[in-house]
């Protein structure tokens, strides 16, 4: 693998994720040592621009990590010395032509045109050699044979294959940053005319993955005319964030927590998405998509399954995966009254005035799409039946946080239930993982404040990242690129789970499109709307991140 080439294509380079997430997780590999050896990156975008000019645009976005400053604008020009543009339309196989033939010139390759060319030009000088053989000395002879023999291999291997110095394998990795209504056009002319002769070819795909379970199908369809489900590295970045990660090291490799993932022990799973500002700039998309679609059916879903799946047999890409279909496929398709939807209004606080989602210029006034959605999912199997998952995602809120909190049953015949005061609720044992910001995993456990008497409170036993860990944590795309590159599938999605994901939600999401229920106003910068707390009653659960946490 040593000597092989990858040469990694975004298509889609000027666009906000290329320049927020791509280019820079690419040089963070690269400081790390984590690219081959022998690696290109393409800036694939309509726009004119110069190499120079992408240069100059993706190193304005590069930055080092806090204990990584060192040599660190000696490492920006070394990478940016290996980027590179083209510009080129979506839909176009001659343009995905012109790129394959630069890459080639990149992977050392001989591409086929020059390597014809010299093949005849070879064979002319033979022909004049093979009629002047009488003059030559039987040394000059023979060697002159050899290459003409050389000459004749070179052209077989050329109608095989197309050849590269040395042998070594060329391998190409597309990733595609642009809108959904291009994907299969790209998909096509990059299989068709840039994929690699002699090495691997993969293809990173961002969602959205359709909006309900037909087009999802119909998207899965029209990529698999042209790549095989190999080749297909759906992206979630929630999968690359560290904390998801640790989620199946925590339960795994600790005797403490496995014995209690389930329904005799757990009373309920909380799965909480916030941020605190609205669609800002990305109106267009959004309001054909809403948070379910944005947030709940991929992000939160998957953390869900990871959660809630059985033991993997292995840590195999696929062993993985099918636990995750699994628990997915023993899922309750979410019922109507089991959601409730929210969308912000502008709010005006300490003289700044903040804007309502229908004041963005690409949403409709009378749009309805949710930028707020509370749901309740149930998983029907043995392990968790009864159980509920309460997810809750929003824009435009209060905070920007992204947690999992695990809220146990109450101690049977608790000696101590008269030393809590009145609020037994707040002694359950609660798991907090939270991750984003400020990573932490912590447990609030039951004590005895200190002193005479007998008082008890709830306290934290905390592993806070910061405090515990040095190293500033990689952020998702880096480990997702790295594992595409090294062909690791563990974290991508599979397509039967996102058929399992969708036929979760596509239900309800038509349901409250053909009803066109009302959303729920909420102001700007609150907590969202009061709904969410009476979907969280009826099944006897209170929102765990409603500020009572001691500081964790
Ligand atoms: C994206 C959503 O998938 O995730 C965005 O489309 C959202 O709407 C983003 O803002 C959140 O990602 P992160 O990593 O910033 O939490």
């Amino acid at each position: 693998e040593n000597e092989s080439t990858v040469s990694i294509t975004v298509v889609g380079a000027s666009g906000d994720l290329a320049k927020k997430k791509i280019f820079p997780a690419l040089f963070a590999l690269y400081y790390e040592g984590c690219l081959p050896k022998h690696f290109t990156v393409y800036g694939y975008a309509r726009s004119k621009m110069t190499d120079a000019e992408l240069r100059n645009m993706v190193s304005k976005t590069l930055t080092c990590r806090i204990d990584k400053r060192e040599n660190c604008g000696e490492k920006m020009e070394e990478f940016l010395k290996r980027c590179f543009y083209h510009s080129g339309q979506y839909d176009s196989e001659e343009n995905f032509a012109q790129l394959d033939k630069k890459l080639k010139e990149h992977e050392g390759v001989v591409s086929d045109a020059d390597l014809l060319s010299m093949i005849i030009f070879q064979s002319d000088v033979l022909v004049g050699y093979r009629g002047f053989r009488l003059f030559l000395s039987d040394a000059l002879c023979t060697m002159l044979t050899y290459i003409s023999d050389f000459i004749d291999e070179l052209s077989l291997c050329q109608k095989s294959s197309t050849l590269s110095r040395g042998g070594k394998a060329s391998n190409r990795l597309f990733y595609l940053s642009i809108p959904p209504n291009i994907f299969i056009d790209a998909v096509k002319c990059a299989s068709s005319s840039a994929s690699s002769g002699n090495g691997w070819t993969r293809v990173i795909v961002e969602k959205p993955f359709g909006r309900d379970s037909d087009s999802s199908a119909a998207l899965t369809k029209a990529l698999k005319q042209y790549l095989t489900e190999d080749q297909i590295f759906r992206i979630d970045h929630y999968l690359g964030k560290e904390l998801v990660e640790n989620l199946s090291v925590l339960r795994f490799s600790n005797l403490i927590f496995e014995p209690l993932w389930s329904r005799q022990y757990i009373r309920n799973v909380q799965l909480i998405f916030s941020e605190d500002f609205g669609t800002e700039g990305r109106g267009g998309y959004f309001d054909h998509y809403g948070i379910i679609r944005d947030i709940m059916q991929n992000h939160l879903l998957q953390i869900l399954a990871l959660f809630a799946m059985e033991t993997p047999v292995s840590l195999d890409a696929e062993d993985i995966r099918n636990e995750k279909v699994k628990v997915l496929r023993s899922m309750r398709p979410l019922q109507l009254e089991d959601v409730v939807i929210g969308q912000y209004k502008s709010h005006s606080k300490g003289g700044v005035t903040y804007p309502a989602y229908t004041d963005d210029k690409t949403v409709p006034k009378d749009s309805l799409t949710p930028t707020f959605a509370a749901a309740a999912l149930f998983i029907d199997n043995a392990r968790w039946d009864g159980v509920p998952f309460l997810m809750k995602a929003g824009k435009a809120l209060h905070n920007k946080r992204a947690e999992i909190r695990v809220q146990f049953r109450h101690v049977p015949g608790n000696l101590y239930n008269r030393n809590f005061g009145t609020d037994l609720d707040q002694a359950t044992n609660e798991l907090v993982i939270r991750v984003q910001p400020d990573e932490a995993i912590y447990l609030k456990i039951n004590n005895k404040v200190p002193g005479l008497g007998m008082r008890l409170d709830c306290s934290n036993l905390n592993l806070h990242y910061a405090a515990r860990y040095s190293k500033e944590i990689p952020d998702a795309y880096e480990r997702l690129l790295l594992d595409a590159i090294e062909g690791e599938r563990r974290l991508f999605i599979r397509s039967d789970e996102l058929d399992a994901a969708w036929s979760l939600f596509t239900p309800v999401l038509a349901e409250l499109e053909e009803k066109k229920i009302m959303p729920e106003y909420y102001p700007y910068g609150s907590r969202g709307p009061v709904g969410a707390h009476y979907l969280a009653a009826r099944y006897n659960v209170r929102w765990g991140d409603l500020g009572l946490d001691q500081s964790a």
